[in-house]
């Protein structure tokens, strides 16, 4: 990850309900999480207002991207 989409990364949102920036989502799974449980585990989102309708979705896109060549 270039400089400037770590920055952008450390201001868009990751869970919006529970006020969880991107770049903890992206750290959680750079450090191993496979799942949007585990990245929920060690990040905290999902059980916010929404009921994890918007990160689950986010989550998902994540972890597939990670497993694209
Ligand atoms: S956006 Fe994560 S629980 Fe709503």
């Amino acid at each position: 990850m270039s400089t400037e989409e770590e920055i952008l990364a450390r201001m868009k949102p990751g869970c919006i309900c529970k006020g969880i920036k991107l770049h903890r989502i992206l750290q959680a799974i750079k450090d191993g999480a496979e799942s949007f449980e585990e990245v929920a585990e060690m990040t905290g989102i999902g059980d916010g207002s929404c009921n994890s309708k918007r990160c689950r979705q986010k989550v998902a896109q994540l972890l597939q991207k990670k497993e694209e060549p």
